[in-house]
């Protein structure tokens, strides 16, 4: 049997909310279950408000109307995070900046953020990555000196926190992915957080194709007009309510997902000190959500090969990001103005092992992989 990299969780309610959704009569969006999906996040996160979305890509979109962008302005961001970090501000005309990563966490480097900020600089967006936290309070600082907001893109970051402020509430928007792959799901799905609430109202009718059509069903107002740009960032009530009961279980997911995790990080201890691997460091502030169990191969294997071994054995491992400022889209739409060496490097070594709720074959993927480990 092969062991697959991902399996979408189904925890309990899933599927009876999802009937209970078509019995209230109401499909279309912002019904009673995508407000019980934000009231969970406004309460989880202490956010101003919490917005459920298509996707991550969909908040980070709205977080580049919300912010007026527009052609020449400069978005700092790291290089090693996927593509809707950069293609949501790139498709306002803004150009992304990358900035290289930090060799213990493969987050954003902060020390790097501030030769990067030019007089064009009009955000900086950090990138939680496998939910172990960016240093936040280094970055909060270097904005707030230049009076440049930040933007968590938090798409993996769901019940992780930093010193105990959970990840997608510090910035001044946070986003969360609910894609099949992420700890917390709906097939797909997201949310923007609202961290300054003078946005929460553009939020919602950017989200509501530009109308004030949340204000009209609020009563606020007796007709709903054209009131701003927008899009279609609403999703309906069926996804709302698979998203509900995920909601429901997030914490037990969460550490289920910390128990497999930890159980890889004790069984590859043996490798890492021999020098064939590198396991990931979580320093002391973040409090992480078991999202991704990676490993670094040591710089003298093949990681393709290791790759294609594992598969060959039936362990679903895979590689992560292409880094974005070497990709045929990053060199036309970003620019970068030092070189990005950590960047380049992980990106050709990092692997991904099987993670998903119910996974616990930790020895065969470790015989996989350390038989695969030949130089
Ligand atoms: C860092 C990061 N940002 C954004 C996204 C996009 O998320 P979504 O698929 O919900 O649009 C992903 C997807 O994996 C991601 O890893």
């Amino acid at each position: 049997m092969n062991i697959p990299f991902n399996s979408p969780h189904i925890s309990k309610h899933e599927l009876s909310n999802i009937e209970k959704a078509n019995s209230n009569g109401m499909l279309a969006g912002d019904g009673p279950f995508s407000k019980e999906c934000q009231a969970w996040l406004e309460n989880y996160t202490s956010s101003q408000k919490a917005l459920l979305t298509n996707s991550c890509t969909a908040a980070l979109e709205m977080c580049s109307y919300l912010m007026d962008l527009g052609p020449d302005d400069e978005i700092i961001m790291p290089s090693y995070t996927f593509v809707s970090t950069a293609n949501a501000f790139v498709l306002r005309g803004a150009v992304p900046v990358f900035v290289d990563i930090r060799e213990d966490t493969l987050n954003i480097d902060e020390n790097l953020i501030e030769q990067a900020i030019s007089q064009k600089t009009k955000a900086i967006v950090v990138v939680h990555y496998a939910g172990v936290a960016c240093e936040m309070n280094t970055i909060l600082d270097i904005a707030k000196k230049h009076s440049i907001p930040v933007i968590e893109d938090s798409a993996q970051g769901i019940l992780a926190s930093y010193k105990g402020i959970p990840l997608g509430s510090m910035g001044m928007f946070g986003c969360l992915s609910f894609h099949e792959t992420k700890n917390i799901h709906c097939g797909e799905g997201g949310a923007l957080l609202i961290n300054d609430e003078r946005y929460v109202e553009r939020a919602e009718i950017i989200r509501e194709k530009g109308t004030n059509r949340s204000q009209f069903f609020r009563g606020q107002v007796d007709k709903y007009r054209w009131i701003d740009i927008g899009s279609s960032y609403l999703p309906g009530e069926l996804t709302a309510a698979f998203l509900a009961a995920q909601l429901e279980h997030a914490v037990e997911i969460t550490r289920k997902r910390l128990a497999i995790w930890n159980e890889y990080h004790e069984i590859f201890l043996g490798l890492e000190n021999s020098e064939k691997i590198r396991r990931p460091i979580i320093p002391k502030e973040c409090e992480h959500n078991g999202h991704i169990y990676y490993l670094l191969l040591n710089k003298r294997y093949n990681r393709d090969s290791v790759l294609q071994k594992m598969n060959e054995m039936g362990v679903n491992a895979v590689f992560h990001y292409q880094p974005l400022h070497s990709s045929p889209a990053g060199k036309k739409y970003g620019k970068h103005t030092s070189p990005l060496p950590v960047t380049d490097d992980i990106g050709e070594r990092i692997i991904r092992l099987p993670m998903w709720i119910g996974f616990n074959q930790h020895e065969r993927v470790f015989d996989a992989l350390n038989s695969s480990l030949i130089n």
